[in-house]
């Protein structure tokens, strides 16, 4: 399948178009670098290094003789984004290139807008590419399980029924986020939901939780095609930030009463998720979600598995609760339907102790690139 993946220099971009690319898929990448120029603004940096596009690109072409298309540009730009799919004529688009973090939309008004025009722009010029060039390709959108808030009542795969006054309907299951970057989520999902009834478009919108992990299938050809690992309070997911916070010997950050809860995946379910959905398509005029994620943890449980593992390994890990800078429940019911994926056929990577155990010594490999003040900066949500 010729597949265009979107943000593919990103965190899950890259390792996405590796996995594509070795099971035989003919792939291409677009990135503007904008998580990068990000990171960069904002003074923090990848724990590991990370080569550009361009480098890795070779880099995987020698290792395994295969080719990836790279395209330089914004996607919010329409003649970049139109010259791409003519030329390459997708039959799939994984598209995850978005402005990702929920702290940096909330920083000041400038990355608010940055946040809006990006994710809505390049999620309506996908939805006009594909009509105008190739109406027939699976859009596989990333949402986020952030879309759907914290309800007190059980959380649907995307659906959910209705009945008022007597009569039926099927409605998309309510959302409320608790952030900007969250709400241009909710909003390229209207987006989507009312193409796809206009065009007959088909779509995919993986509703994921937050991703933790590094290594996956791929990266083990060569270090050098890790994917980027953020460990500071914007752009790194709260996992990935506890362990990087245990090696360096700063107290995890427990946000407040620690009881807020979400669905977590390990990278390497990411990628399985996205083949899946890309393996068995959407109908035409089908607006598909699935609730990407394989556990629940609570920050308190997360920050107790962090602490066992740094004791296997001889590190005293201290968790410390501190002031919310965020404006959420700290403490509320959560119970997320996840059989979607799992009927396709996902096999579940779950977060065990040797999988925290590995992501430990990858840290500890790196810990002289640690920066304690980058970790946290209490950024305020209200
Ligand atoms: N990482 C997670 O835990 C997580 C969880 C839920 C949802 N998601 C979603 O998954 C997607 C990928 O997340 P990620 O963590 O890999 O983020 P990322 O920032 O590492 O990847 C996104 C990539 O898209 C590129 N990009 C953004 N805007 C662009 C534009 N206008 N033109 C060209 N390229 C552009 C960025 O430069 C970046 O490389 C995002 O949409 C994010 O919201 C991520």
């Amino acid at each position: 399948m010729r597949v265009l993946i979107l943000g593919g220099d990103g965190y899950l971009g890259w390792p996405t178009a590796m996995h594509l690319s070795a099971q035989g898929h003919e792939v291409a990448v677009a990135d503007n670098y904008l998580r990068r120029n990000l990171m960069r603004e904002e003074d923090v940096e990848s724990l590991s290094p990370c080569l550009n596009l361009n480098e890795r690109i070779r880099l995987w072409k020698e290792h395994t003789g295969k080719e990836i298309v790279i395209c330089i540009g914004d996607l919010n730009h329409w003649d970049f984004i139109a010259r791409i799919f003519k030329e390459f004529q997708p039959e799939a688009i994984i598209h995850y290139a978005e402005q990702p973090s929920a702290p940096y939309s909330m920083l000041r008004r400038e990355a608010a807008t940055l946040t809006i025009n990006n994710n809505l722009g390049v999620t309506a010029n996908v939805i006009f590419a594909v009509r105008e060039f190739c109406p027939d390709a699976h859009i596989v959108k990333l949402g986020t399980m952030g879309e759907y808030g914290t309800p007190n009542i059980d959380i649907e795969e995307g659906w959910i029924d209705i009945e008022h006054k007597g009569r039926k309907e099927k409605f998309l299951y309510p959302r409320q986020a608790g952030s900007l970057y969250h709400t241009t989520k909710i909003m390229d999902t209207d987006l989507l939901w009312y193409y796809v009834r206009m065009w007959d478009l088909r779509v995919t919108d993986l509703m994921q939780g937050p991703v933790y992990g590094i290594f996956t299938g791929e990266s083990e050809v060569d270090a050098s095609l890790l994917t980027l690992f953020s460990y500071d309070e914007l752009f790194g997911t709260v996992l990935n930030r506890f362990i990087v916070q245990a090696v360096a010997g700063y107290p995890l950050t427990v946000y407040g009463k620690g009881g807020q809860t979400r669905g977590y995946l390990n990278i390497k379910d990411t990628l399985n998720c996205v083949r899946l959905s890309l393996e068995n398509p959407a109908r035409n005029g089908e607006l598909r979600i699935f609730n990407q994620f394989t556990e629940t943890f609570s920050v308190n449980e997360l920050a107790g598995k962090v602490q066992s593992a740094g004791k296997q390994l001889g590190i005293d890990v201290e968790i410390k609760n501190i002031e919310n800078p965020r404006k959420e429940l700290e403490e509320h019911y959560y119970n997320p339907q996840h059989t979607g994926l799992l009927d396709l056929g996902l096999s579940p990577n779950l977060l065990t102790d040797t999988a925290l155990g590995q992501m430990m010594e990858f840290v500890l490999r790196h810990r002289a690139n640690i920066a304690q003040h980058k970790i946290f900066r209490g950024t305020k949500w209200a």
